[in-house]
Order: C-alpha cells, then sequence, then structure tokens
C-alpha cells in the first residue's frame, strides 16, 4: 500500500488548526437525520486532533447545490446532533471561507471544533479552482482527509487543498484504505468477489477489473440474467440487457483467459410478480419459461457460492444477488452474507462489502457488524473496484 501521512505521527497541536474534510452527506428526512454512521465515523479524528490540543475545523458538503447558497442544504442542523455524539460542543460559521471562518475559528478555544457550512456553496469548491483551495487552505495549519467517501471527487475540499498544506489521513480513512487494500489491493488469496445489482451497464468497468484481480467472481442479481441469455439461457420476461450480451461474452473470455473463474447462478428463484410474500419457484436455468421473472438466485447456487467461501481466504462484495428488499427474495442475499459474516467472524477469512445497497442488503441479513470492514461510500468504493485512483486519496500519497 502506499504511504501517507497518519495522525500518529503528529505531537502537540496546540495553538494549530487542523482543516478535517469529513463526509457529512447524510441521509435527511424533513431535516431528521435517518443515519449517523459517517457523523460516528468522524468522531475519532475529531477526538483525536482535539486531545493534541488543535482547534479543529471541519470541512464538508451536503447534496448539489451547483455553488449557491441554498438554505435547506445547510449543514447548520448537523451541528447539535454532531455535539450530542461527540460530548463536546461545535460551534457554526455560516460560511467555510473568508472573515466569517476565520473570526469563528480564532474564538474557537484549544481543542475547540467548529463545523464550517457547506463548501459546495462555492463554485470554486467543485470546480477545484486554485484561489479557493487558497482561501480553505489559508484557515488552518494542516489538513486531514477523513472522507473516503468523497475522495473520488476532485474538489478543492477533497483534492486541491490538500497540495497547500501538510496532508494527512484522517483515522477512518486510514481503517478504510487498509481494509481495501486487504480485500483488493494485496489480498490473502484465494480471493472470491460477489458482484450483484441490476445491469452489466452500470458495473462494466467494475468487472473488468475485477476479473483481473480475482479468483472466482460471483455475479448475482439481475445482471446474472444478461450473462445467463449470453449463453443462450431463456431468462422469460426477466430484466436483462440483451444489447449486453456480447459485452458479457467478452468478460467471460477474459475471465478465462486470467485465470478467473466466473460463478453464475446454476438455479433461479421465479415469480410473475414481484411482491411480498409472492408465489416463487425454484427453476433450473433451462427450466425458465415465458412469464417468469428471475428476483433471486436458487438453493443451490448459494450452497456453491457458500462452499467456494469455505476455501477462500478474502471475500470481497458489491450488490445484492435478488430483488433482498422484498422477501422471500432476500433468500439468497441472506444466506451468503450470514456464511460470509460467520466466516469473517471466526477470523477464517477476510470480508469487505461496500456500496449503497450492499450495505442496506448487509443490514437486512443483520450481519454488517460481522463482515471485517463494511464501506458505506458508495460512488467512491465503486470507483476503487474498478481500480481507478481516487484523487482525494492521491493527493494524500507522500511522495
Ligand atoms: C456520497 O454521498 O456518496 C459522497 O458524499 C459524494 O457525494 P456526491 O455524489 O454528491 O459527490
Amino acid at each position: 500500500m502506499s504511504a501517507f501521512r497518519t495522525l500518529d505521527t503528529l505531537s502537540d497541536l496546540s495553538g494549530k488548526t487542523a482543516l478535517v474534510r469529513v463526509d457529512f452527506n447524510l441521509p435527511m428526512d424533513g431535516g431528521v437525520i435517518t443515519d449517523d454512521t459517517r457523523l460516528k465515523s468522524a468522531l475519532p479524528t475529531i477526538r483525536a486532533l482535539s486531545k493534541k490540543g488543535a482547534r479543529v475545523a471541519l470541512l464538508a458538503h451536503f447534496d448539489r447545490p451547483k455553488g449557491k447558497r441554498v438554505p435547506s442544504m445547510s449543514l447548520q442542523p448537523i451541528a447539535g446532533p454532531l455535539a450530542a455524539l461527540l460530548g463536546a460542543p461545535v460551534a457554526f460559521a455560516n460560511d467555510c471561507v473568508g472573515d466569517v471562518a476565520v473570526g469563528a475559528i480564532a474564538a474557537l478555544p484549544q481543542g475547540g471544533v467548529i463545523l464550517l457550512e457547506n463548501v459546495r456553496f462555492h463554485a470554486g469548491e467543485e470546480a477545484n479552482d486554485p484561489a479557493f483551495a487558497a482561501q480553505l487552505a489559508a484557515l488552518g495549519d494542516l489538513y486531514v482527509n477523513d472522507a473516503f467517501s468523497a475522495a473520488h471527487r476532485a474538489h478543492a475540499s477533497t483534492e486541491g487543498v490538500a497540495h497547500l498544506l501538510p496532508a494527512y489521513a484522517g483515522l477512518a480513512m486510514q481503517r478504510e484504505l487498509e481494509a481495501l487494500d486487504a480485500a483488493l489491493g494485496n489480498p490473502r488469496r484465494p480471493v472470491i468477489g460477489v458482484v450483484g445489482g441490476s445491469k452489466v451497464s452500470t458495473k462494466l468497468d467494475l468487472l473488468k477489473n475485477l476479473v483481473g484481480k480475482l479468483d472466482k467472481l460471483a455475479i448475482g442479481g439481475g445482471m446474472a440474467n444478461t450473462f445467463l441469455f449470453a449463453q443462450g439461457h431463456d431468462v422469460g420476461a426477466s430484466l436483462c440487457e440483451k444489447d449486453m450480451a456480447d459485452t458479457a461474452r467478452d468478460i467471460i473470455a477474459e475471465a478465462k483467459a486470467r485465470g478467473c473463474e466466473i460463478l453464475l447462478p446454476v438455479d433461479l428463484v421465479c415469480a410473475t410478480d414481484i411482491k411480498d410474500g409472492a408465489h416463487a419457484v425454484v427453476r433450473g436455468v433451462d427450466g425458465v419459461t415465458g412469464e417468469d421473472r428471475i428476483f433471486d438466485a436458487g438453493p443451490k447456487s448459494v450452497a456453491r457460492l457458500t462452499t467456494a467461501f469455505e476455501s477462500a481466504s478474502t471475500v470481497i462484495w458489491n450488490g445484492p444477488l435478488g430483488v433482498f428488499e422484498v422477501p422471500p427474495f432476500d433468500a439468497a442475499t441472506v444466506a451468503v452474507a450470514r456464511h460470509a459474516a460467520k466466516l469473517a467472524k471466526a477470523g477464517r477469512i477476510v470480508a469487505v462489502a461496500g456500496g449503497g445497497d450492499t450495505v442496506a442488503a448487509l443490514n437486512v441479513a443483520g450481519v454488517a457488524e460481522d463482515f471485517t470492514f463494511v464501506s458505506t461510500a458508495g460512488g467512491a468504493f465503486l470507483e476503487w473496484m474498478e481500480g481507478k485512483a481516487l484523487p482525494g486519496v492521491e493527493a494524500l500519497k507522500i511522495d
């Protein structure tokens, strides 16, 4: 893994201001935070810097205001809940640069914490404007990026400012990078990938990258239908990107050439309608008929995958195997997730998962805690799995 400056190399920070990029782009419903995971994950870094005596100024974005001040996208409602979790006051400044920010930071006591207003209220943020990055840099003595989930954006607060101040990976960023390295960068082999989700077209780069890195790749969800169709199977009335059949065949050929075994479902759970408790039947891959719609992988597919896990050292997972939101079509995702979690908990495999739907699916299975690491990053996790360099991470590397 590349080298980063980390917080444990820092000593006394009294009199200094640490500018900390966090991701507080939280799911909200009517002004109420519905999932505070991202707030909680920022706490160790905030506490560590504050304990060393630094004033801690938090930079974050919320939603996509496109360079304008949009009151409904203010970060102000987040300061209170953050203070409650931190167990310490969190001040708020209604601008992230200029006199307002400078004055508010100067008024903080040693070790004090302030949340600065949405960086995306300034057009210079997303444009990664050097002048705006310089305004941000003028606020602090050092920069800490703790926002892996925003690291795929080359913005002023995630990338530009990192070149203008001594830059460090925060504790959550460090943990994320170490877990991802253990899962795909430098994994213990054999390593098995599980990729689900509805469409091949949205995960093309991901599949192409993974076949070059994994020993086995299990494909599930709607995208498996496209692969089955490409192999000449009837998929009935199921979701299927027929125009991607050639691409699917290319991926299978590439996997073979690179020594990666592709595991497609060997049986399927079908119904004619997607509704809770729908009448579901299990069919072999050659038994799908005209009206059938495939909504999940069947029990034999689950058994084959869990058996494959038994001889794996590492499992990396993105995307559900079926329509996990609607029982009984959650069965394959839940069974496979539970098995991976059991092995991870026993220390037999490293199990890493990420991506929006994946986290929700692991929560349905009740096993997110038992995975070695679950990334809450959406786009950043996918881009990283695609083998792309993340600008926010690259900017932290020591050359
Ligand atoms: C996220 O929530 O995935 C990150 O904060 C990135 O947000 P964005 O897609 O608006 O850049």
